[in-house]
């Protein structure tokens, strides 16, 4: 079977499309036949080696799947039955970008039905963080919440499902090209200036903005850039802050799940680019400007 794997960190160019030993499931797992998957922004760090050390090479990328079931075990799935996945590929090793995957049961949930799976092969690594991020905000209806980068890939699902709740959610976006996106996903002030943003109960900060002043005493703030560090201690406040880490969860995708069969979450995809062309597809999400995610197809 495909796999796409690192031999060594750096650009693009290190990613070989290889054969390598078909999957084989264990205990408690089930096998996949990938259909649709996506890059994230974690793909390309490790890719680069910012990780260096957590793994061993060579190592299969990849976070996303969608796909269907092949060998179900114990899991009660039919074989044949359309599902998604989110891997925790850096704690694991487990990558989703080859043909086969073996994944345990508690991280698969049945695939939205209303959507491709190439499209649904774009969602869990963001929705999922979206969701565990909103649900450790406790937003409620009626409060505030801002987003920040609310135009991105988990800000865009973010804002979607906060909306759905009946959340007020704010957007700090990057340029005037995203305001009306935000606006047309739920955003009520969408603005590129952080002078505005004031009084919030939540704060999602999806790019390490640290907005501090934008979240009222006694609120909440969660960050889930990792890479920009710690949220100030805002505890002389009474806000409670975090930088939350994505995880596996069937359960929590299967919430996301009935978002998307409702109509409540979207799929947004700039483009799309078949396994072989994986250099491509990460030349193509390197170079920003995008509306959606890079969608990869085995
Ligand atoms: N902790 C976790 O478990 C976890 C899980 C998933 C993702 N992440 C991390 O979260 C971050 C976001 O992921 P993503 O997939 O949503 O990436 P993304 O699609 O690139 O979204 C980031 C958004 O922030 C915007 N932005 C960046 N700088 C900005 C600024 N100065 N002012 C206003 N907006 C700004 C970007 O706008 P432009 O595109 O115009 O620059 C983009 O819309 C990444 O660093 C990723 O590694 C962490």
């Amino acid at each position: 079977m495909r796999a796409v794997r690192v031999k060594s960190f750096g650009g693009a160019s290190v990613l070989g499309v290889d054969e390598v030993d078909e999957a084989v499931a264990g205990a408690g797992e089930v096998l996949l036949r990938v259909v649709g998957s996506s890059v994230n922004p974690v793909d390309v760090k490790t890719r680069d080696g910012v990780f260096a050390g957590t793994g061993e090479l060579p190592a299969t990328l990849g976070w996303d799947l969608a796909g269907v079931v092949i060998e179900p075990g114990d899991s009660g799935l039919e074989v044949g039955a359309r599902v998604i996945a989110m891997s925790h590929q850096l704690a694991t090793g487990r990558g989703t970008w080859a043909d086969v995957v073996a994944l345990p049961h508690s991280a698969i949930a049945p695939a939205p039905r209303s959507i491709s799976l190439v499209e649904a092969g774009t969602l869990p690594l963001v929705g999922l963080t979206a969701l565990q991020t909103l649900e450790w905000l406790a937003v409620a209806e009626g409060e505030r919440l801002l987003i920040t980068g609310a135009a991105g890939a988990v800000g865009g699902v973010a804002l979607q499902i906060a909306h759905a709740k009946g959340v007020k959610v704010d957007a700090l976006v990057s340029s005037a090209a995203h305001i009306e996106f935000a606006r047309n996903n739920g955003a009520e002030l969408v603005t590129t200036d952080r002078a505005e943003l004031k009084a919030y109960d939540a704060v999602f900060d999806t790019f390490g903005a640290f907005v501090t002043d934008a979240v009222v005493d006694e609120g909440r703030y969660a960050s889930i850039a990792t890479q920009a560090g710690p949220v100030p201690d805002l505890s002389a406040r009474n806000v409670r802050t975090t930088v939350n880490q994505v995880h596996e969860s069937g359960t929590d995708l299967r919430k996301l799940v009935s978002y998307v069969d409702r109509g409540a979450v979207r799929p947004r995809i700039d483009s799309s680019y078949g396994v072989q062309d994986v250099q491509a597809a990460h030349r193509r999400f390197e170079q920003g400007g995008l509306a959606g995610k890079v969608a990869i197809t085995l």
